[in-house]
């Protein structure tokens, strides 16, 4: 697939084109001479019952009654995304995400974390991405993968956004929820595990796909797709410069000639462009592509809204979306390891040593955590260290990481392991609580169904990484991460926010 010959059709204009100043039509000579032409049309094809303007009218009206019919909640828009790459990139386009949802005053229909890596979105600052259709179609058949093979958790049954919805920040559906619904199935929500053996309904379900990520591009009052991505937007919200200037970053001479391209970048208003007054806002669905931002040579990649001074609502919420905590059944289990198993003051060590760009970087990221060990006096005791790398233990030989676990009067490794009895019970503590299913519109949309019935996925969700962030939260002796490792940095910021002191533990 050539991604840079993507001809895509742009729904929308680049940006809203000037009105011209306002004069009484009936003054004016085209006027009359459009009604002219529309009386004649009317009686023309009045008198052929086949006719263009009835098959057009019938198909609109189609259109639209299927939308009608399928709107989950009457009146409700909503706003999908494409998630994509790691958990955090996930998490940090799902902040997004609901900052958009919250701009615009759309009910985010909230997606399923996806597997690490199944879709990846390419390179920005190279304008290499898959573009918001593909992305979009690319996830959903991942997620539906994930509904057949019973491996669907939600982003909300794993982060906690319930203060977000409590104080009405945002509003938010659960996929499943809205998916069945939209999707005319009668999918028991609560049940999905049972899908495997009704893999018509899966058939369904991915023809369904089209009604929301808009292979064919926006559906008439359905459906808006965005279509801009970081090769041509910088989406920005009431920051007081011109709509529609260029982006500092730009594709310089040498990309353009050697990939033959020829995108501009402009910084657009966010609010001006999908809200109020646009085409955009009559869609019941508004769907972009990605919302992974980055900063990137002074500027941002997609996304520049890192203040709403004009905005205070959007300025609180900016405030709160800097920080989204795990579920407070991951905290505790967190806290409880620290508690139960370390019981002593501890050391973490967050190591990435497998995973792309990490793999070669072994020296660097063990530097930090040797010159950390260093800054301890020798003791009596030997330092707790509680490890949390991707390098199976097995595979330690010759690392930093044997002699560390070789050298038990100084140190004392941790670890957690997926099959631990720990992260099985936190797993099932999470099924039990399916936080994404017990929000907002679930109760209305299902009828008062909501989350009564129980059933037992096939997998329990995979916690490690989440428990292991929410022990190293609880680290007294310090944290050492991996450079440049988005893991890093999440537990850096729950550090920051003392998250681990604000939990309870159990
Ligand atoms: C936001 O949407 C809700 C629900 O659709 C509506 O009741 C409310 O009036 C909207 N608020 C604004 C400021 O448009
Ligand atoms: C880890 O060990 C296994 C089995 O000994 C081996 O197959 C694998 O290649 C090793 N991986 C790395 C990254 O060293």
């Amino acid at each position: 697939m050539n991604l840079f010959n993507s001809n895509r059709p742009t729904t929308s204009k680049p940006w809203p084109n000037k009105k011209p100043p306002h004069r009484s039509p009936f003054l004016s000579l085209p006027f009359f001479t459009f009604i002219f032409f529309l009386l004649f049309f009317l009686v023309y094809f009045s008198f052929s019952p086949s006719s263009l303007l009835s098959v057009t009218s019938k198909t609109s009206t189609f259109r639209s009654r299927q939308c009608t019919s399928r709107a989950p909640i009457p009146g409700e828009k909503f706003l999908w995304y494409a998630p994509h790459s790691g958990f955090s990139n996930q998490l940090s386009e799902f902040k997004n995400a609901i900052l958009m949802a919250a701009i615009l005053n759309r009910t985010l229909i909230v997606p399923p974390i996806l597997d690490h890596h199944a879709v990846a979105l390419g390179s920005c600052p190279k304008f290499r991405v898959l573009g918001p259709n593909e992305i979009r179609i690319a996830v959903w058949d991942h997620v539906v993968e994930l509904i057949r093979s019973g491996r669907y958790v939600s982003m909300a049954d794993i982060i906690d956004i319930s203060s977000l919805i409590s104080s009405s920040f945002v509003r938010a559906i659960d996929f499943r929820v809205f998916a069945s619904l939209w999707c005319n199935l009668n999918i028991d929500v609560t049940c999905l595990n049972e899908l495997d053996t009704q893999s018509s309904l899966l058939d369904s379900l991915k023809q369904c796909g089209s009604l929301l990520s808009g292979p064919d591009g926006s559906l008439e009052k359905c459906l808006y797709t965005v279509n801009e991505d970081c090769r041509t937007t910088v989406w920005t919200y009431k920051n007081g410069n011109k709509d529609g200037a260029l982006d500092s970053f730009q594709p310089d001479v040498q990309l353009k000639k050697k990939k033959k391209i020829s995108y501009v970048r402009r910084r657009r208003d966010v609010y001006q462009s999908l809200g109020p007054g646009s085409e955009a806002e009559s869609a019941t669905v508004l769907a972009f592509g990605t919302l992974f931002t980055s900063p990137y040579k002074g500027s941002e990649l997609y996304i520049d809204i890192h203040e709403a001074p004009r905005d205070p609502r959007i300025q609180n919420l900016i405030e709160k979306l800097e920080l989204l905590p795990f579920v407070p059944e991951i905290m505790s289990a967190g806290k409880n390891f620290a508690q139960e198993t370390i019981k002593a003051p501890f050391l973490c060590a967050q190591l990435r040593l497998l995973d792309g760009q990490f793999k070669n970087h072994w020296k660097t990221t063990f530097v930090g955590l040797k010159q950390k060990l260093e800054t301890f006096q020798q003791s009596a005791r030997p330092i707790n260290i509680f490890v949390m790398t991707d390098l199976p233990e097995g595979n330690w030989t010759g690392s930093y990481l044997e002699d560390l676990a070789g050298d038990s009067n100084r140190f004392k490794l941790y670890l957690l392991k997926e099959r631990d009895e720990w992260v099985i019970q936190t797993a099932k503590r999470l099924v039990e609580a399916s936080h994404g299913l017990g929000f907002g519109f679930v109760r209305e949309a299902l009828g008062g169904s909501g989350k009564n019935k129980k059933c037992v996925p096939p997998l329990l969700p995979d916690v490690l990484l989440y428990m292991e962030e929410a022990v190293c939260s609880c680290a007294s002796l310090g944290f050492v991460g991996t450079p440049g490792s988005t893991i890093a940095e999440s537990i850096e910021l729950m550090r920051k926010y003392d998250v681990c002191s604000k939990s309870k533990s159990d």
